[in-house]
This record gives structure tokens, C-alpha cells and sequence, in this order.
């Protein structure tokens, strides 16, 4: 098998200059897969427009969805909620022939693997509190009092569940005992939409903003589930950084006004085979 597993995020098509850029997405051979690490879009057609798009590009696709899938926003024609807004995007999934975190974990067996590559859904809990606050409540009052409020909270319904963080928590004990199962020798790249432990999260502009991007009861994953990557986006800073020795790449593209001011940089990431690279650089910024 002579392909290569790529990932990328946060293609945001409702903007037609994202648009553009998902339509330039393409394999370099007939045996790529495409990881895509969550925030395709926010209306159930745009989603569907995209993932048909790659999928008949790709060999494979594999999705987790980010917070704008879930958002049951205004005018999309779909206004399914919560957790049954999930499962129908899963469903659409399943329909184009693309892995979701429900599907059995596809197993990379090209150059690199053999590599179990793990698609998880776990949102956030609101862990990643500001400096000092004690708890949820705190934390988000805080966040409220300087205007630094994440959009998810008007539109990312939890149904059934009361509240986003019992999402999460239920997502991450049903998660961690399909990962326990895996054989404690198999390799993995882990993709979620929110970085695994907090760490990446000290660069953001508002740093209020942390307790929409994860969870602390990630925070050994990498380790306990012998990651060789792990592949997130939502934080639009796209870069790699090490942890414990282990490769984090975050691969979004984000919205047209950041990426327009970046320095170019390739929009598809190579997973594996690990990048000669990335190898080279193993001893660069640790934690
Ligand atoms: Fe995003
Ligand atoms: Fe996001």
C-alpha cells in the first residue's frame, strides 16, 4: 500500500473562500485517507456537500464532528438537537461510506502501520477553567463578564442530557472503555475535535475561551492509549507540539480572515507515514 494518511479541520464551507478550499482538496494517490477532524460546517447540506465531495475523492474518510456540527442553527432546514443531531449525522455518514467515532476503528495497514486510527467525540466539560476559578460556574461567569462567551452556548444543545459537560462525561467513559479494549501493543492515532490534554490551549488570544476546548479527563490519553499522533483542530493555531514525546498536530484551516494572513502552509497534513520531518523535530517543544 503506497498511500498516505492525511488530515485537516475546520473547513468552515459556509464560506465560499473555504469552499474553494475544500474543492482543491485532492489525493496524491488512489489508496489516500483523509482524516477530517470536525467543524466541516454548520448546516446539515453544507456537511453533506463536503463529506460526498471527499469521499468520492479519497479512499477513505474518517469524521468526528466539531461543535458547528452540532449546532442546530437557524437556518438550516434540519433542526434535530442534541444527540439526535449526532446520530443523523452519523448516519449521513454511513450512507457516503465515511468512519464515524460509532463505526469499528479502521486500521491503517500502508507505510507507518499497522496503526489503529480512532475517531472520538468527547466535547468539553468546561475543565479548562480561567486561572483561579473553582468551578463551572465561576469559570463561565467569568468568561460572561468579559464578554468572551462561545457561540456554542445559544446553539449546541445537549438533549437528552441537561448540560454539555454530562455529554462529555458520558462520552468519555463510553470512549475510554472501547479504547481499554484495544490490545495494549496497537499503535493509534487518536482524532478528536478538542486537543487532548490543555496545553495547547495557553496560546489563545482569549484565553477565557479554554473551557470550550476539551476536557481534564484527557489529559494521559496520548500515553495510556500509545498515540503516535494525535490530530485535533477547533483552536484555528495550526502547528505541531509534543507532549511526553508524542506528536500533536493541529490541522485546521479556520475562517477565511485568519488563514488569508498566515504564512502558506500545505492544507493537508501527512499523518502517516510520519513525516521525515516531524521525526526529525521529535525533541522540539515538550511539555
Ligand atoms: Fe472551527
Ligand atoms: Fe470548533
Amino acid at each position: 500500500m503506497k498511500g498516505k494518511l492525511f488530515a485537516i479541520s475546520d473547513l468552515h464551507v459556509a464560506y465560499a473562500e473555504n469552499r474553494t478550499v475544500t474543492e482543491s482538496l485532492v489525493p496524491e494517490t488512489d489508496e489516500d485517507w483523509l482524516v477530517l477532524a470536525g467543524d466541516v460546517a454548520e448546516r446539515r447540506e453544507d456537511v453533506e456537500w463536503a463529506l460526498r465531495l471527499l469521499s468520492e475523492r479519497f479512499s477513505k474518510v474518517i469524521w468526528t464532528p466539531g461543535n458547528h456540527e452540532l449546532w442546530t442553527h437557524p437556518q438550516d432546514s434540519c433542526d434535530l438537537r442534541g444527540e439526535h443531531r449526532y446520530l443523523d449525522l452519523v448516519e449521513l455518514c454511513r450512507s457516503l461510506g465515511v468512519a464515524t467515532p460509532e463505526d469499528p476503528y479502521p486500521v491503517w495497514r500502508g507505510e507507518g502501520g499497522p496503526v489503529t486510527v480512532a475517531p472520538l467525540f468527547l466535547l468539553y466539560d468546561y475543565s479548562f477553567r480561567v486561572p483561579g476559578a473553582s468551578t463551572k460556574e465561576e469559570s463561565l461567569r467569568r468568561a460572561h463578564d468579559a464578554g468572551v462567551v462561545c457561540t456554542d452556548e445559544y446553539f449546541l444543545h445537549p438533549d437528552p442530557y441537561p448540560e454539555r459537560d454530562e455529554w462529555c462525561r458520558e462520552r468519555v467513559r463510553e470512549t475510554e472503555r472501547r479504547l481499554e479494549a484495544l490490545a495494549p501493543s496497537e499503535r493509534t492515532v487518536l482524532v478528536n475535535h478538542y486537543p487532548l490534554v490543555r496545553a495547547p490551549t495557553r496560546v489563545l488570544r482569549y484565553p477565557d475561551f479554554a473551557q470550550w476546548c476539551g476536557t481534564e479527563l484527557t489529559a494521559d490519553w496520548h500515553k495510556r492509549f500509545n498515540a503516535v499522533t494525535v490530530v485535533y483542530g477547533h483552536l484555528h493555531i495550526p502547528r505541531v507540539t509534543w507532549y511526553d514525546g508524542v506528536r500533536f498536530e493541529e490541522v485546521s484551516v479556520g475562517y477565511p480572515r485568519e488563514w488569508q494572513r498566515r504564512a502558506p502552509r500545505g492544507r493537508l497534513r501527512q499523518i502517516l507515514p510520519l513525516p521525515v520531518s516531524s521525526a526529525a523535530s521529535a525533541g522540539g517543544e515538550k511539555r
